[in-house]
């Protein structure tokens, strides 16, 4: 059994954030953040806004475009390591999207190679048999994560959600070529928002310590991040990880139509085709407008580039994510 990518979507907050406007928080500057990372701009949740409400607008726009209904959705993945609900957000998504026959729905964590993580998890239930249209979807808020007095994190992240429907199909049409999947937990000091353990209020405090124990309430730290390791770390393995997926595919950077890379920082998309020989009008970057959005990044930027008639039927995709975890991955696909 074979898979292939029919549909997309993505929806973005309302509130833009651009880097004037950071320089009036801290202490940055328009051209210090474009020159060292290509953003301009990000989005952020505010008001009403949730990130559960911006995947169910990217799933409609997905769903609408593959031509599937709600009821013939049976996986929902939802890519995130913000959840609105530790215990996890997915069925919320075929909740709100009417799916009358309670698709399986479960989050996937793990940060900025959420989306990629994903995308192979469905093809592997997929081909496993027994589901035929799984909705992946990529979202994350990392505004509700960031230190927005620390100059070196702050300016670099907005969040945003994006989707694709992967369906199965007969093997001579399977989308999925290869992939390429890691992780390296000793990077963890280098990239992290780690749980904190606060002094739980006074009754529960008391209550516990009748039975012997010191209950906490937990929460999380803000992202705490090495740029210059992250930096390092990005432009060593996700050429690698690149070359042995288009390898086992038996193709080359030069012979992919698009590089598609989650959007951390153009200087890392810039090293990576460069290194891959990839031209840069074949690499895919919406990075300006939007900054890093952690598992969005990979479909926002797709459906931005399918909607715009850059990407077309039948092109190949070179995709790879790497971020927290350490994990890093890649992923070669026809759309
Ligand atoms: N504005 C102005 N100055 C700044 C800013 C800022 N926003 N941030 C840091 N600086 C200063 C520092 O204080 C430092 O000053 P000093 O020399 O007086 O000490 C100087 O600029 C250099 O700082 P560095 O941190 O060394 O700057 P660097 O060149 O490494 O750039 C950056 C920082 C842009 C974060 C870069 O390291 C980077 O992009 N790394 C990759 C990070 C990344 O992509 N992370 C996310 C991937 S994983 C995921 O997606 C969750």
């Amino acid at each position: 059994k074979g898979c292939k990518l029919v549909g997309c979507g993505s929806a973005v907050p309302g509130l833009q954030i651009s880097n004037d406007d950071l320089a009036t928080i801290v202490d940055t500057s328009d051209e210090w953040i474009s020159v060292r990372t290509g953003i301009r701009n990000r989005r952020v949740l505010s008001g009403k806004e949730s990130l559960t409400g911006l995947a169910v607008e990217a799933a409609k726009k997905a769903l609408q475009m593959a031509k599937v209904d709600p009821d013939e959705v049976d996986l929902v993945l939802m890519c995130t390591s913000t959840p609105e609900d530790l215990f996890g957000s997915a069925p919320q998504i075929p909740k709100a999207l009417g799916c009358k026959n309670n698709p399986l729905a479960f989050d996937i964590t793990a940060a900025c190679s959420g989306f990629v993580l994903g995308l192979v998890s469905a093809a592997c239930y997929i081909r496993g048999g027994g589901f035929n249209n799984v909705l992946v979807i990529g979202a994350d808020a990392l505004s509700r994560y960031v230190d927005w007095t620390d100059r070196g994190t702050c300016i670099l992240f907005g969040d945003a959600a994006g989707a694709v429907v992967v369906q199965a199909c007969d093997s001579e049409e399977d989308g999925l070529f290869s992939f390429d999947l890691h992780s390296d937990g000793e990077g963890q000091r280098h990239l992290k928002a780690i749980i904190k353990q606060n002094e739980a209020d006074h009754a529960l405090g008391t209550n516990g310590s009748l039975l012997g124990f010191s209950p906490r309430n937990s929460s999380y730290s803000c992202i705490q991040m090495n740029g210059k390791e992250v930096f390092r770390f990005a432009v060593r393995v996700v050429p690698q990880s690149i070359a042995s997926a288009l390898e086992k595919a038996g193709l080359t950077g030069s012979s992919i139509d698009w590089l598609l890379l989650h959007q951390a920082n153009r200087r890392i998309i810039d090293a990576v085709a460069t290194r891959l020989e990839v031209p840069s009008e074949r690499v895919i970057s919406n990075l300006a407008n939007y900054g890093n959005t952690s598992a969005a990044s990979i479909p926002l930027a797709l459906d931005e580039a399918v909607r715009s008639g850059k990407v077309q039927s039948g092109h190949t995709i070179a995709a790879a994510g790497f971020g927290a975890g350490l994990t890093w991955g890649s992923a070669i696909v026809r759309w």
